[in-house]
């Protein structure tokens, strides 16, 4: 069986990993790249003995494009692809985007030009993830009383003296170009939020928040608190979440929710799942291409499921 055929549009920090991604899985392979920015394009097309463009518009011949741009403009850029080229399937680096109304508009033009929209959301991928979500969905926890998920990274003045990063209408704050895939899994556990209360700290003089904490009131009853930053001192910390249910309690820690902190859960011994990583991404993007190649839409995000999370988002933005 011949590979699938994948563009990259965007080949800034994220493309790295993503490219790591794709080449530990067979079967897909990365034949054309990217960007507006002329020297990156080609940095990173000699890099992998491919072609070029500085205009996704000319894209053709391909599977799959990952989208992975600045976070703002994933819609127009998403929207303009599946308008503009035949590529059927386009993968969109999180956040989707940082407003639900243009989630809609993105997805009803996608769909209407007859593409598949797959979105990137890589902790629901996490294997740690994925057995707690089991343990929930199948009542082994019990009633979900509470949660607790902190996300303390470090992102220094010179990340921010990039062009996009920081501001409102590209970044949109720690929740989004940081800590969306926390958000999600949140979603993603718990479900559909009622109310939520918090606040964003600006200390840092950026357009948007660098700092939230967020208390939530999730539908099922659950409630839960989340604090993410990215002004810890120097380095990224840690990343957390505690579930405290009425037969068990969990905490994940580690770079990216990789170990397991405690484990007091009925009937069940801690089943020793901890894993390493070697970058600060997990392991999510490789098990997202493996889907890809073995054609598992179903392990993506539902269009209710995309638009109902980034209205989470949007509440606890604040
Ligand atoms: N899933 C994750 O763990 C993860 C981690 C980091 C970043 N991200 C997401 O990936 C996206 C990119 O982040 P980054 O850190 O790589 O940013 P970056 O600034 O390093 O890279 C973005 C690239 O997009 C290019 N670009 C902008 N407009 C373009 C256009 N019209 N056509 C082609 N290229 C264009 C820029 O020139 C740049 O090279 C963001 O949305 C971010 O939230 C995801």
């Amino acid at each position: 069986m011949s590979s699938l055929k994948l563009a990259l549009v965007g080949c800034g920090r994220i493309s790295k990993r993503q490219i790591e991604a794709v080449q530990a899985v067979d079967g897909i392979d990365i034949v054309v790249v990217c960007d507006i920015d002329e020297n990156k394009a080609k940095a990173t097309a000699e890099q992998l003995n491919v072609p070029y463009t500085t205009d996704y518009k000319t894209l053709k011949d391909v599977d799959f494009v990952s989208v992975m741009t600045p976070s703002g403009m994933h819609p127009q850029h998403v929207i303009e692809i599946a308008e503009h080229t035949n590529i059927p399937y386009i993968i969109c680096e999180k956040p989707i985007s940082l407003t639900s109304r243009e989630v809609f508009e993105m997805i009803d033009r996608v769909e209407k030009a007859g593409k598949t929209l797959l979105p990137v959301y890589q902790n629901r991928y996490n294997p740690l993830i994925v057995f707690l979500k089991n343990l929930i969905d199948t009542g082994k926890l019990g009633k979900i009383h509470q949660f607790v998920c902190n996300i303390f990274w470090n992102r220094n003045d010179e990340y921010f003296k990039i062009d996009w990063h920081g501001t409102k209408a590209y970044d949109g704050g720690v929740l989004y170009t940081q800590a969306s895939h926390y958000v999600d899994m949140i979603h993603y556990l718990f479900g559909k939020i009622k109310n939520a209360y918090g606040v964003g700290g600006d200390i840092r003089k950026l357009e948007v928040h660098d700092s939230i904490s967020a208390i939530c009131e999730m539908q099922n009853g659950t409630v839960g608190a989340l604090s993410a930053t990215v002004s810890t001192y120097r380095t990224n910390y840690l990343t957390e979440l505690t579930v405290i249910g009425e037969k068990g309690t969990i905490r994940l820690s580690g770079t990216n929710l990789n170990q397991i902190d405690f484990w007091d859960v009925e009937g069940m011994e801690n089943p020793d799942m901890d894993f390493k990583l070697d970058h600060q991404y997990g392991k999510g993007h490789d098990t997202m291409y493996e889907y890809i190649v073995q054609k598992k839409w179903d392990m993506f995000p539902s269009r209710e499921d995309v638009l109902s999370g980034i209205q989470l988002m949007e509440r606890i933005s604040f």
